[in-house]
């Protein structure tokens, strides 16, 4: 039998219900409790009217707000790129090449090397707070390397996306269309059983439009869903591509024109910035600011990867965000929460409402505004999953 818990004395709790509290988007409720029972939130409201239950922990004050849903990583590979950043950071711009590195370190790595890699990235995203991660595989670029990626990824999460449209693999440098071929082939069969999701990255340098269409449709007559890396490094097909084959989410959207805009408040696809990437990177920045003024829903996520974007910190993404995005702290917060839900089709997490997983953080703040307000320091200090503490 599961036994409940109140967590009282909550200054400022996040619970993403708008029918809650304050009744914005975030629906706040100011000196609040939540009470968990097994895995799941079953009540959620002002403190003073909680009902009783097994067990009672004081947050102290704090804010306590949904676990983030990361809804794009790139968590199964070997190796750095140290050397590419420091070049980087020297004048040398971004290129999709940088990608074959990290391609040739993964293939040479054993199972238990980018298993014990992902673990460590894990651990270190769990402890600032990631309670729901999406990760890809795209390091492998051959059958046996793509569905081993996938089997690992597999055993940490049910958010797995077959990205073996990364790049063309260098194998095929010579004869784009045979990888194509493979990768919607004999590559995706493999592949198949072990994600739910397929992603292309659509972009000079990697696949183009009619490319990145072949590869989506194919994944989704073998039951994959379409998500896509869009509009990253230039203007291009990606994000329309995506809104027309109901892609869960858009992910980059750096460079829009106003016809790519207005087809994402059309649609069902979310616009999943990254703002890590354009950090690592010394890109332009996304402007989120135009995309929730047009009615766009926006998730914000690390990208975690060696190369473009190596943060695993969703609460340093909230703080770009809103620096340098144009959002708000509490939209920032919504879109690294509930929107990373809304990326990944879910709406178990990214929440806190009777009936949602119990996934939850407690900041050593008392409100989710000091995340923006206070960068760089490791607030999140006790992180829930499940009803379990973990952190
Ligand atoms: O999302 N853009 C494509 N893929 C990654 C970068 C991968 C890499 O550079 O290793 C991204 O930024
Ligand atoms: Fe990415």
């Amino acid at each position: 039998m599961s036994s409940s818990t109140v967590i009282t004395n909550i200054a400022t709790l996040v619970t993403n219900d708008p029918s809650q509290g304050d009744g914005s988007p975030l629906g706040l409720v100011r000196d609040a409790a939540v009470v968990v029972d097994g895995d799941r939130v079953v009540w959620t409201g002002e403190a003073s009217e909680a009902p009783a239950a097994d067990d009672r922990v004081d947050a102290g004050g704090r804010a306590v707000l949904p676990g983030f849903v990361d809804s794009h990583s790139h968590l199964v590979f070997a190796g750095d790129r140290t050397q590419e950043f420091n070049a980087r950071m020297s004048g040398r711009s971004y290129t999709a090449g940088g990608i074959r590195t990290t391609v040739a370190a993964t293939r040479a790595a054993s199972d238990a090397e980018l298993e014990a890699n992902l673990t460590r990235y894990l651990d270190e995203a769990l402890r600032q707070g990631t309670t729901t991660f999406e990760t890809k595989s795209g390091y492998g670029l051959t059958v046996a390397d793509e569905s081993r990626a996938l089997r690992i990824a597999a055993r940490h999460t049910d958010e797995v996306t077959y990205l073996g449209a990364h790049i063309v693999s260098p194998d095929h440098a010579d004869d784009p269309a045979a990888y194509v071929a493979l990768v919607t082939g004999e590559m995706l069969d493999a592949c198949a059983p072990h994600a739910r999701w397929i992603d292309v990255f659509c972009e000079k340098g990697a696949f183009d439009g009619d490319q990145a269409r072949a590869i989506l449709t194919a994944g989704r007559a073998k039951g994959l869903h379409p998500r896509v890396h869009a509009n990253q490094l230039s203007y291009g097909p990606g994000v329309q591509l995506a809104v027309e084959l109901d892609a869960a989410s858009a992910d980059h959207c750096t460079h829009l024109t106003d016809a790519d805009v207005d087809a994402l408040a059309g649609g069902n696809t979310v616009a999943t910035l990254l703002p890590g990437a354009e950090f690592s990177t010394r890109a332009e920045w996304p402007d989120a600011r135009r995309l929730l003024d047009a009615g766009v829903t926006v998730a914000l996520s690390t990208d975690c990867n060696p190369g473009s974007s190596f943060t695993s910190s969703v609460p340093f993404c909230i703080a770009l965000a809103v620096r340098d995005m144009g959002m708000t702290p509490d939209e920032a917060v919504w879109s690294a929460t509930a929107g990373g839900a809304a990326a990944l089709r879910r709406t178990d997490v990214g929440r806190l409402a009777p009936g949602a997983r119990a996934d939850l953080i407690v900041l050593d703040a008392p409100s989710h505004v000091h995340l923006a307000y206070r960068p760089g320091v490791p607030l999140v200090t006790q992180v829930w999953r499940r009803g379990e503490r973990e952190v």
